[in-house]
């Protein structure tokens, strides 16, 4: 079959085209057989148009079904006064058809391609079952777009700055991140085994061993953890690695280039989104304190207070009890909470407890009605109050920066279980209020992370970020004494309540990077086993160095305002890890497992 290439494409036909014969193709996004006359928008890569046929002039035209894929000539008409269409940049023009040739038929789809409003009922799986046919939706394209996009800025702007893209290993050795390996087996010797990278860390640690100094990469990672909707087990990450710098720079090259390549994909694209502004920072201690968890939403306040000494003699059960077991009483105010009934108040400790609270107590906020009278022009209303003296309220009102209409929700508990629920009642407190505005684009820095933590259940500490990780210069001697206090050269990116990017300062010297291994657990002959090549690498004249990691999925997920990295990845797997489209995986031939000396279990 022969066919004629386009002379136009659909997206691009305007009024000055009026006229001009063209030769389009595309497919069939829709079809609507009025009898007399039948509609075709015709899609490609650039839009639509809406085509105009005759069918008494052809007798093929049932062929025209959704998604056919189509060769069109015909004529730009301007559109009949009054049937212009404002929504689509082609609708002020039609063309009408003068000859078409269906290039492929289509079967009836398996979901509908043109009615996005109908998408939210498909079963995802059936989506990336026929990923090539969800793929042809215009959102779809636009969201890979935006991701092409975002790559090339990147490259734009590190080229820039005099940085080398070099590519790393995929088949090489496990790299502790944290997550557990993909193994691929060594066929030529039965029993050893590669593992696909969990990030480039050590490889672009190595390079700047090697003096490249500026190095980049756009790099897949793969991790296999349960699947979240910010998490796929293969992932895209913007990896870079300096040497002869400090902490500063690589902030200062960061925001650099977020707003390049953020603000130039708002404008690119016509997001309705507010450029980047500046990057606050806050310290690990502070983000936890204020914001109970170290990814802050700050496009709004509504920080954590802690009245642990304004009630520490009074006789709420509950409070006493906490406190006396070292625990903390803190809370978080919800304007406008006060008017919330007992059985909507009941409902948010039902979303406390979800979260391993034992409860949620709260006292409504008010400037008149039934409760204790303050005396300021507050009263305090609350099935609890009788516990409290009217100054141990009144200094709980005054720590919480209570307004009238207040709720003040408190959560007894430990501090690190307090924060994991109280982050999460504030972010719902923050939806509930709409004040998390997604036009806004809140970027910050999360600074000086602990070294490490301790993980309880296997008795030791464990990297907060991974063992290469410099700890600060002064807080050095404290690694062997009084490890939780250490604070690292960590920093995260943060953009409106989810991780954005993470990196650190490295160790470069072998005697700290062996002092780092002992603090984890990490023995001689693992050391040397899994790390020697790197320990040998630092003992070659090592430069200081550091770096960072962008999620460049989820960096897309915050500007096209989806809410699963699997809407911003073209094939991407199922929450079970699968691929239902190519079906991995999958079983392997006989002769394979042979190969490979390997046994069924
Ligand atoms: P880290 O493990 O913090 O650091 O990863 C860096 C960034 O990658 C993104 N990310 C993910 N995105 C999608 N799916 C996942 N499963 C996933 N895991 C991580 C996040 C995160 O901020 N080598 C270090 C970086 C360094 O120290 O330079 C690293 O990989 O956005
Ligand atoms: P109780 O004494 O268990 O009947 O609880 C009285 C109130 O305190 C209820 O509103 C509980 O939800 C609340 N409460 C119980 N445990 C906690 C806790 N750990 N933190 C905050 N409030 C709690």
């Amino acid at each position: 079959m022969k066919f004629q290439k386009r002379s136009h494409t659909c997206g691009q036909l305007r009024k000055e085209h009026v006229g001009s014969e063209v030769v389009l193709n595309g497919w069939a996004h829709r079809v609507r057989d009025l009898g007399g006359v039948c509609f075709v928008d015709l899609r490609d890569r650039t839009g639509l148009v809406q085509a105009l046929i005759d069918p008494s002039k052809f007798e093929s035209i049932d062929l025209i079904r959704h998604e056919a894929c189509l060769e069109v000539t015909g004529v730009v008409k301007k559109r009949a006064e009054g049937t212009e269409n404002p929504n689509l940049p082609t609708g002020d023009i039609e063309v009408e058809v003068t000859g078409f040739q269906v290039l492929s038929e289509s079967k009836p789809l398996p979901f509908p391609v043109s009615d996005e409003s109908a998408m939210g009922n498909v079963n995802e799986e059936l989506r990336i079952k026929h990923r090539y046919l969800d793929l042809r939706r215009p959102s779809m394209y636009r969201r890979l777009a935006i991701k092409a996009s975002a790559t090339r800025r990147i490259r734009q702007y590190l080229d820039g700055q005099g940085f080398l893209e070099v590519e790393t290993p995929i088949i090489t050795k496990s790299t502790p991140e944290g997550a557990r390996d993909y193994l691929v087996p060594y066929r030529m010797e039965p029993g050893l085994w590669y593992a696909l990278p969990q990030s480039p860390q050590q490889y672009k640690q190595m390079l700047m061993v090697a003096g490249i100094e500026r190095y980049y990469q756009v790099a897949r990672c793969f991790r296999d953890e349960s699947a979240r909707a910010d998490r796929q087990p293969e992932f895209t990450q913007l990896d870079l690695e300096m040497s002869f710098i400090e902490q500063e720079d690589i902030l200062q090259l960061n925001e650099g280039m977020v707003r390049s390549v953020v603000n130039g994909i708002i404008e690119e694209f016509g997001l309705d989104k507010e450029a980047v502004g500046e990057f606050p920072r806050m310290t690990y201690a502070e983000a936890m304190d204020l914001y109970g968890c170290d990814k802050p939403d700050i496009r709004f306040g509504l920080t954590l207070f802690d009245v642990s000494d304004s009630v520490a003699d009074c006789e709420f059960g509950v409070f006493k009890n906490t406190l006396e077991a070292g625990g903390k009483i803190r809370g978080v105010r919800y304007p406008g909470g006060a008017k919330l009934s007992r059985k909507e108040v009941g409902i948010l400790e039902d979303f406390c407890r979800e979260f391993g609270a034992k409860g949620m107590a709260s006292l409504a906020v008010e400037s008149d009605g039934e409760g204790v009278d303050l005396g300021n022009g507050l009263k305090v209303r609350s099935s609890i109050a009788k516990f409290f003296t009217v100054d141990q309220l009144k200094g709980i009102v005054e720590t919480a920066k209570a307004e009238a209409g207040d709720l003040l929700c408190f959560i007894a508990d430990g501090y690190e279980a307090g924060n994991n629920v109280l982050y999460r009642l504030r972010l719902e407190i923050g939806d509930r209020l709409g004040l998390r505005d997604p036009r806004k684009l809140a970027y910050m820095w999360v600074l000086d992370f602990p070294l490490v933590e301790f993980d309880a259940p296997n008795n030791r500490w464990s990297s907060m970020h991974h063992p290469f990780t410099a700890p600060q210069p002064e807080d050095l001697d404290m690694m062997e004494t009084d490890p939780g206090k250490v604070r690292a050269q960590a920093y995260d990116m943060v953009c409106n309540g989810s991780e954005a990017a993470g990196g650190s300062i490295r160790i470069h010297r072998s005697d700290v990077q062996k002092r780092a291994f002992n603090l984890l657990g990490i023995d001689e002959e693992t050391q040397s086993g899994q790390f020697g090549h790197l320990l040998e690498a630092f003992s070659f004249g090592a430069p200081p160095h550091g770096g960072i990691a962008w999620g460049i999925d989820r960096l897309i997920m915050l500007l096209t305002d989806t809410e699963n990295i699997r809407e911003v990845i073209a094939f991407p797997k199922t929450g079970q890890g699968t691929d239902p489209l190519m079906q991995a995986p999958s079983p392997i031939e006989a002769q394979q497992w042979a190969e490979l000396g390997l046994r069924k279990a």
